[in-house]
């Protein structure tokens, strides 16, 4: 029995030694394929690191360059002349200089050129001809059918307001301007019936409700005016957000127009004020220093159609007291103006149409010129004492009008 087993031992002992033999044999074979595989990783050592190395340097490259790009990106923006470049990150922005209107790539375009001298004075009169360029006619024709409580009726309502053309591409008008509702009377049941101004079959588009004129001396007949009057149209209406449509305050909206429109003897672009005059026109200013045309400002007929002139007073806030008193004033953002010497005997100086604008000579780069300081937002009736009427501010809205009338 004990010899048995020890044989067995040996045996397990035998088997042992051969098994170690094998793992010996095993361990060299692996040694080798072990120095195999160090010269090849070497190999791609080397590989790895002139090749990494080499894409390291083209992916730090690019880096950079996206850096440049990024937070230079002015370093390859071409602009037109008259302007700068902002960088912004991954963009660069062209803004024109001050008193060059335009998009700050193809066209920076000088402000309030005029072919024509203006004639105005302070009685008012007939404008010379294409002396204010820059205004603008906004015509308003709407239709639509109205269901009634025992039929249907077909509305037909129109007006007209001024506007100024701000730079190739917009027009600033008075947001009372932009009609939102009219009104009329179902006369069988006696109630009045306000109907909202939208889109409809007559109209599809806001070109359809309203017309565009400039270049233009005379309305109603501008077609005598061809061949230089231009019909713009316009996709886009953009109202002043805090604009009270009861009160008349923040009264300002700027239409952009589908085309660019040309620029030349009868059409030109209106300055604004700059970003240093900030609370102008002031009442230091006093008496005739302000400017504004129209086609029915002052003269003796509200009906005339061919542009009127007149020169307007600076009146301190009192003087609009009398001026719908129930319209809350935020005198920051509106002024007063009139013509001092109405009497409210005369037959019927007027202030033109609402929205149209209100110039005062001041110095644009060194020149003096017609800037456009206020819109017409409201007023009183023709030929009352000393004629006040409320003009919204443009200086106050400056930032507004140039933060939406980029394109
Ligand atoms: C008309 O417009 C007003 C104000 O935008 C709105 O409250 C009203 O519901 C509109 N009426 C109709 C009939 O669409
Ligand atoms: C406002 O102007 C009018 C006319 O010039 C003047 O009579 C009035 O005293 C002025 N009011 C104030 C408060 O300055
Ligand atoms: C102005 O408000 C007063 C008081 O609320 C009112 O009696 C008057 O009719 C209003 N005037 C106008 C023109 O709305
Ligand atoms: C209007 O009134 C003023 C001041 O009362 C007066 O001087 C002027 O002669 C009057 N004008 C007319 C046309 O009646
Ligand atoms: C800005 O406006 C003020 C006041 O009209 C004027 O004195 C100044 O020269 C203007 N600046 C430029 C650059 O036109």
């Amino acid at each position: 029995m004990s010899t048995e087993i020890i044989q067995k031992e040996n045996i397990t002992s035998e088997k042992e030694v051969n098994d170690s033999i094998i793992e010996t044999k095993n361990s060299e074979k692996s040694q080798l394929a072990n120095q195999g595989h160090t010269n090849s990783l070497e190999k791609y050592r080397f590989f790895i690191f002139s090749y990494g190395a080499f894409f390291l340097i083209i992916l730090i490259l690019c880096i950079i360059a996206l850096i440049i790009t990024g937070a230079r990106p002015c370093v390859h923006t071409k602009c037109h002349e008259n302007a700068k470049c902002i960088n912004h990150p991954f963009y660069a922005e062209c803004i024109c200089d001050y008193g060059f209107p335009g998009n700050g790539r193809d066209h920076c375009d000088e402000c309030g050129i005029t072919y024509y001298k203006n004639n105005a004075d302070e009685d008012g009169q007939r404008a010379n001809p294409y002396s204010w360029p820059a205004t603008a006619i906004i015509e308003y024709t709407y239709t639509a059918l109205v269901k009634l409580e025992a039929s249907r009726v077909l509305l037909y309502d129109q007006g007209m307001c001024g506007g100024v053309l701000i730079n190739r591409k917009h027009i600033l008008t008075s947001a009372n301007c932009i009609k939102e509702q009219i009104e009329t009377y179902d006369y069988i049941s006696g109630n009045l019936i306000k109907i909202n101004v939208t889109l409809n079959n007559f109209h599809p588009s806001l070109d359809s409700i309203y017309n565009i004129y400039m270049g233009t001396d005379e309305y109603v007949y501008y077609f005598a005016d061809l061949p230089h009057v231009v019909v713009e149209d316009f996709d886009k209406v953009i109202i002043h957000p805090e604009y009270n449509r009861k009160t008349l305050e923040n009264n300002l909206a700027i239409l952009k127009l589908n085309n660019e429109a040309d620029l030349n003897r009868y059409v030109q672009i209106t300055c604004l004020p700059n970003a240093t005059s900030s609370n102008i026109p002031d009442v230091y200013m006093g008496h005739n220093s302000l400017y504004i045309a129209g086609y029915s400002s002052s003269g003796s007929s509200y009906t005339t159609y061919a542009m009127q002139n007149l020169i307007l007073d600076m009146y301190n806030t009192s003087m609009c007291s009398t001026v719908q008193p129930n319209n809350t004033k935020n005198w920051d953002g509106q002024f007063c103006a009139g013509e001092y010497n109405t009497y409210g005997n005369t037959s019927g100086v007027c202030h033109g149409d609402y929205g149209s604008a209100l110039y005062t000579p001041y110095e644009v780069n060194g020149i003096i010129k017609y800037v456009t300081t206020g819109i017409l937002s409201y007023d009183v009736p023709c030929s009352t004492l000393h004629s006040p009427a409320v003009y919204t501010r443009i200086s106050y809205y400056l930032d507004w009008i140039l933060e939406n009338t980029k394109y």
